[in-house]
């Protein structure tokens, strides 16, 4: 049931990835999910820069190389950003590209890619893999990295780290209830 899927999904963080890889199949069922989100005007302002394969050592050293140079760094800070791609299966970069008429306000296009986002991390949770949204890291620019496309219309959004992990029951969190989200108005 699909309420059970969305109330089952949880952010699962590269820590707790055993490391394989996601087989292809599956994962372009996660991609094609991100297709289907609504979008205002037709945009489909989501765009996505996938990174696989021996790519993802490139990317992890492009990352460390990266926060080893901001000011003070921390040592463990470092050491995720060098393990986290490694364990993944891939990292999907989240762009948000606007259209050349910006026919709609950018919030609308912010709104869509994330419905786009949900779509797949839906589709991960229901396959049985785990994955995240992690915000962007100011101190790396995406469009540096070799062998990436970034036109001038598209804005980076964050990570989406997919990996295969050991299913452990996870707590329901806390999530506040109907009545403090939701106001009734019925006469
Ligand atoms: C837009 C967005 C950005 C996020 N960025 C981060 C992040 O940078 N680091 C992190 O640990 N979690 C990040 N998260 C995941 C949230 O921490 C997580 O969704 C929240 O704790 C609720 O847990 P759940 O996803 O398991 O329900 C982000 C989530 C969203 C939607």
């Amino acid at each position: 049931m699909l309420q059970e899927i969305i109330r089952s999904r949880r952010s699962v963080f590269p820590a707790n990835y055993t490391g394989e890889t996601i087989p292809e199949k599956d994962f372009s069922r996660i991609l094609d999910s991100a297709r289907w989100a609504p979008n205002h005007r037709k945009t489909e302002p989501w765009r996505y820069k996938v990174i696989t394969g021996t790519a993802l050592s490139r990317f992890a050293d492009f990352m460390s190389t990266a926060y080893s140079k901001v000011e003070g760094h921390k040592k463990f800070k470092l050491k995720k950003f060098q393990e986290n791609p490694l364990k993944s299966s891939a990292v999907i970069l989240i762009f948000l590209h606007r259209d050349e008429k910006e026919s709609v306000p950018e919030w609308e296009e912010i709104a869509a890619v994330s419905m786009s986002v949900q779509n797949m991390w839906l589709t991960t949770h229901d396959l049985g893999y785990g994955c995240y949204w992690s915000s962007p890291k100011p101190f790396a620019d995406m469009s540096k990295f070799e062998g990436i496309k970034v036109e001038k219309n598209e804005k980076f959004l964050g990570f989406f780290y997919l990996g295969t992990y050991d299913k452990e029951i996870h707590e329901l969190p806390e999530r506040k209830p109907i009545e403090t989200i939701a106001q009734f108005i019925t006469e």
